[in-house]
This record gives C-alpha cells, sequence and structure tokens, in this order.
C-alpha cells in the first residue's frame, strides 16, 4: 500500500488499454460501492457489483476509457461515451461514470481531470447526476461553470423513474 502525498500532486488522465480492463472493473467496484448508498444497487452472489458495458469501451467505436493518476498511483476513472443526448441534441459527448477514490478527494483532482477531457472532446457535452448526489450536484455545478465562465445549476429531468440534473454546455476544445 503506498501513501498518498498531500503537496502538488501531479495528475494525469490517461487512456486506458485493453490489458487494463480489470483495473478499470476494480475501480468501478469502488464507484458502484459509493453509488449504492444513494441508488441502492444490489450485489450479484459473487460479492461484485459488476459493470457489463465495461468490455464495449474497447470494442465498440466512440467510447473512451481512462484511468486517473495522481503522482503516479491510480486516483480514478473516467468513462466518455459518443451518443444521443437527452437533452434534445443530436450527438454529444456524454460523461458516463467519473470517480476519484476517497483517498484524493477536495484536492483539485476530480476538477483538473474533468477539465482535461472536456478539452480532449471539443463539441456539446451532457453530464446527469443524480439530484440524490449532493456532492456531486455540487462538484459538476462549480466545475462546469468554472469551465464555461458562466453560472450553471443545470437543468431538472426525469429519467429511469428517478430525478436528475442534466447540464449540457460546450467545449471549444484546447
Ligand atoms: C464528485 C467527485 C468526482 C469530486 O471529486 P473531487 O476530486 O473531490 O473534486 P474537487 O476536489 O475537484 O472539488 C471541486 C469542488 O467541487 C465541490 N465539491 C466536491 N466534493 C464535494 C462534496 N463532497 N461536498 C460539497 N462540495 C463538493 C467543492 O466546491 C469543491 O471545491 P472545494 O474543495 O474547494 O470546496 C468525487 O467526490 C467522487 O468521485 N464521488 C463519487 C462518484 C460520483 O458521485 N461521481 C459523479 C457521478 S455524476
Amino acid at each position: 500500500m503506498s501513501e498518498v502525498r498531500a503537496t502538488s500532486p501531479q495528475l494525469e488522465v490517461l487512456p486506458a488499454a485493453r490489458e487494463q480492463e480489470p483495473v478499470m472493473a476494480n475501480l468501478l467496484e469502488l464507484y458502484a460501492h459509493d453509488f449504492s448508498e444513494i441508488r441502492g444497487l444490489n450485489l450479484r452472489e459473487d460479492g461484485r457489483f459488476g459493470y457489463e458495458a465495461l468490455p464495449l469501451y474497447w470494442t465498440e467505436p466512440g467510447r473512451y476509457p481512462f484511468l486517473i493518476r495522481v503522482d503516479g498511483s491510480l486516483a480514478g476513472l473516467v468513462l466518455v461515451k459518443r451518443g444521443a443526448g437527452i437533452s434534445g441534441a443530436e450527438v454529444v459527448w456524454d460523461l458516463a461514470e467519473f470517480f476519484v477514490v476517497r483517498g484524493c478527494r477536495r484536492r483539485g483532482v476530480g476538477t483538473h481531470a474533468a477539465l482535461e477531457v472536456w478539452r480532449r472532446f471539443p463539441g456539446v457535452w451532457e453530464v446527469r447526476v443524480m439530484q440524490k448526489n449532493d456532492a456531486a450536484l455540487r462538484f459538476w455545478a462549480e466545475t462546469i461553470s468554472m469551465f464555461t465562465g458562466e453560472e450553471s445549476d443545470g437543468v431538472a429531468i426525469e429519467h429511469g423513474g428517478d430525478a436528475w440534473v442534466l447540464f449540457s454546455f460546450e467545449s471549444r476544445g484546447r
């Protein structure tokens, strides 16, 4: 086990290679465990939550998996996909999953990783967050406002029987 340092972290957002699928799967378990508190996810009989769509990130076009590293150590993940937007926009970049491990939170890691990914993919972006996910709601409002330079509170929507907030904005790239 290596210790997480607290000063001037070096942040990297690196494309995850096919061989790193098991690494991504492990991080997605931590993510799902966090989410199970607000979303009522059930563990499978093998003691894992599982993430069925994960292999598609290396086989289907328009899907981009990333690992976040802080000072060289794993610190989170980002899954991006190209798809039809629920806002009505035809084709958007969808931030499908976004996760920073607990030991690295509130140090700007999430902010820097999000800005890096948005700059990499110019175009319309959609970020959906459950209304109940208070921390993430504040995080996205803060980060998206910083990125666009405009106040952003998102729009309340109903999706799959849950209350969500949808943020939609444009990236002009780097
Ligand atoms: C949401 C998440 C990605 C934030 O990552 P992070 O690295 O801690 O975020 P940052 O340090 O860049 O935070 C930037 C700002 O967002 C807001 N914020 C972040 N976490 C917050 C929290 N728990 N409560 C309130 N505000 C929060 C603050 O304004 C913060 O600035 P500050 O620390 O100077 O007050 C992380 O908590 C996480 O992975 N959560 C579980 C997964 C999740 O909910 N993902 C989003 C799915 S939509």
